[in-house]
């Protein structure tokens, strides 16, 4: 295993994952505190429900993958499968059903195997904002989650977000009780960057050089807003 890279190896190099403890970023005390009032269980939903996944035998042999190195083609193929199961319903009422009405989402929280994804625009927009302050320019949002103890994300590459830079800030309840972990495009080593609270992790969506990465929560309640940032986000941070 390689220790994670820290704030003082960035300049100049190549390298596609970054992560830094944002509580040391002069101006970045207005995200982690607009990130930090995300750090709760959703409203109506109850740690409940999701424990009793973990007593499921295929969620526990679903949840063991992320302990061994990513089938890449397999995972590929699901990635792009889910991707578009996800988005052709909505492009087919769009094309074909006239007049569209668009489907109001029952609940703000979509559940997935091992997390849940708070889709409400409204949740991060604060938080978004202050990104974007941060930034000067758009960060769209890219995820906005939340891994119970026991959660996990199963290996992914985030292909079909749009290319380049993501930035994750991450909230723990038991520091270094979850961790991220991927494989370095450049050298293969599969790298575990334990989870603690106010840190960041930038890292480049690149097709041409994927970024395979999961998430573990051992006994830990994570959360994590992911927004794309600028490519010039380095001059910002440093
Ligand atoms: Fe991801």
């Amino acid at each position: 295993m390689e220790t994670q890279k820290s704030i003082g190896s960035v300049p100049g190099t190549t390298a596609s994952f970054y992560t830094i403890d944002a509580t040391r970023i002069p101006g970045f005390e207005g995200i982690l505190e607009q990130s930090r009032l995300l750090s709760r269980i959703p409203e109506g939903y109850h740690p409940d429900h999701f424990h009793k996944q973990l007593d499921d035998p295929e969620y526990a042999r679903n949840r063991d993958e992320v302990y061994h190195l990513p089938d890449t083609r397999a995972m590929l193929e699901r990635e792009a499968r889910e991707h578009f199961e996800n988005r052709l319903p909505g492009l087919k009422k769009t094309l074909f059903n006239k007049p569209f009405k668009p489907q109001q989402r029952k609940s703000p929280i979509k559940e997935c195997d091992g997390y849940l994804a708070i889709v409400s625009e409204k949740h991060i927009a604060p938080l978004r904002q202050a990104v974007e302050g941060f930034f000067g320019g758009p960060c769209t949002r890219v995820g906005d989650f939340w891994y119970p103890a026991g959660g996990y994300r199963s290996w992914h590459t985030n292909n079909y977000d749009v290319h380049g830079w993501e930035m994750f800030l991450v909230d723990v309840d038991v520091p270094q009780g979850s961790y991220f972990q991927y494989i370095d495009p450049a050298t293969g080593a599969w790298v575990k960057v334990p989870d603690k609270p106010g840190m960041i992790n930038i890292f480049k969506v690149d097709p041409k050089n994927h970024f395979w990465h999961s998430i573990v929560s051992e006994n830990a309640n994570r959360w994590s807003q992911g927004f794309r940032i600028p490519d010039n986000w380095i001059e910002r941070l440093l």
